[in-house]
């Protein structure tokens, strides 16, 4: 059956890094963004270049240095911003300008202080300046997934009117559920004139960790681009993780879609940004985390052990991990005990492995893990007994 692409935009450079003590150098970022490329993202969202200097050269040199990527570069509704962005891109072989405004009244109202009319002029005039300098132009409606759809779908029109490819709708405050989002985004398809020269994107935060359900949502009802991080990070809870959006779309194939990543570069990604942004990975993450393939309880390891697949739904050299690993605890049974036994080269039978298996709960009992070092001791006081 044929899949429908979805262009997966990663923005760890972006919103990614705007995370509290997780600033990157130039050096680190050029690392990031070369992975980034060789994991097969279709657009890598540089930075923002008017924010700092420094971001700004950032920017210019993941321009420079990204060959087959669209590197995208953000800016608000304003003309320093767009000129700015632009300055950085310009070595860029694919340039992209992300620009907007906040739609929803919150931001109208309390943060902008001005009308709907006023946001709908900027948002057409941002786009139009953008576009003056390169042909991608992504436009978001920040807060989308609070701005009330007959408007936002107004925004939509003008923007692609006025020359937008890409139209963000980002759920900002991470406060949609997934149901409502997904609806968001068949209305837009369904509504929005000229909706067929543009792409609609979904940005989701995981403020109430629904970013992947609300990002899933979001392209079974028509979005074709996910915007997402590695590791799911960013502000506050942080945004989609991509490594989730990504396995999820492989491992379903009923949903019709599929994307370029190379997933088995996704293990090696994920410890490069935590290990650079010094931001931990929590172990029970999925796909990525230390326990993501790790069986410790007793009916678990006694069914992997006998067919993966009995509590495994990723084989994990698909995602680059080294390995299921069954981990010995003191709810860990005979059969897990005697594998890894049989892994370390010791082929126990029954009775020096009842022996072995009471020796080895009176330790597990004692210690959170038993690891290799105190097999080989147990295996060999229990061949000096027998
Ligand atoms: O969450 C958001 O609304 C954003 C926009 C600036 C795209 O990150
Ligand atoms: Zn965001």
């Amino acid at each position: 059956m044929a899949t429908q692409k979805i262009q997966i935009f990663d923005t760890t450079l972006r919103d990614g890094e705007q995370v509290p003590g997780c600033k990157l150098n130039q050096q680190e970022k050029l690392v990031i963004a070369r992975q980034l490329e060789a994991l097969g993202v279709d657009v890598i969202e540089a930075g923002f270049p008017v924010s700092s200097p420094g971001d700004f050269a950032a920017v210019a040199a993941i321009a420079a240095q990204t060959k087959d990527a669209t590197v995208c570069g953000l800016t608000r509704a304003v003309e320093n911003d767009i000129r700015v962005a632009a300055d950085a891109l310009r070595q860029a072989r694919r340039p992209r300008i992300h620009t907007g405004i906040g739609t929803s009244d919150l931001h109208v109202q309390q943060k902008l202080r001005t009308t709907r009319e006023d946001v709908l002029a900027r948002a057409v005039a941002a786009v139009k300046l953008a576009k003056s300098f390169v042909e991608d132009v992504e436009f978001y409606a920040e807060d989308a997934g609070r701005t009330d759809n007959e408007f936002l779908a107004r925004v939509c029109e003008a923007a692609i009117a006025a020359g937008a490819t890409v139209l963000n709708i980002p759920d900002t405050t991470g406060y949609c559920l997934p149901h409502e989002y997904g609806a968001k985004i068949k209305y837009l398809a369904d509504n929005v004139r000229g909706i067929e020269r543009a792409t609609l994107s979904t940005h989701c935060h995981n403020d109430l960790g629904l970013a992947t359900a609300n990002s899933i949502a979001g392209v079974s009802n028509g979005a074709r681009q996910i915007e997402c991080t590695i590791n799911g990070v960013g502000e506050r809870a942080g945004n989609t993780a991509l490594e989730e959006v990504v396995m999820i779309v492989r491992q379903h194939p009923g949903l019709g879609l599929h994307t370029n990543v190379r997933t088995q570069l996704l293990t090696e990604t994920s410890a490069l940004v935590s290990h650079l942004m010094s931001m931990t990975v929590q172990a029970n993450k999925a796909i990525v985390g230390a326990n993501a393939f790790a069986h410790s309880s007793g009916i678990h390891q006694d069914g992997v052990i006998k067919c993966r697949e009995t509590y495994e739904i990723i084989d994990p050299k698909e995602v680059g991990a080294v390995d299921s690993s069954i981990v010995l605890t003191a709810r860990s049974g005979r059969a897990a005990l005697a594998y890894r036994l049989q892994k370390l080269g010791y082929h126990l039978e029954r009775p020096a492995l009842n022996a072995a298996y009471a020796s080895f709960l009176q330790l597990a009992d004692r210690q959170r893990e038993v690891i290799d070092d105190d097999l080989h001791l147990l295996a060999i006081e229990v061949r000096n007994v027998a």
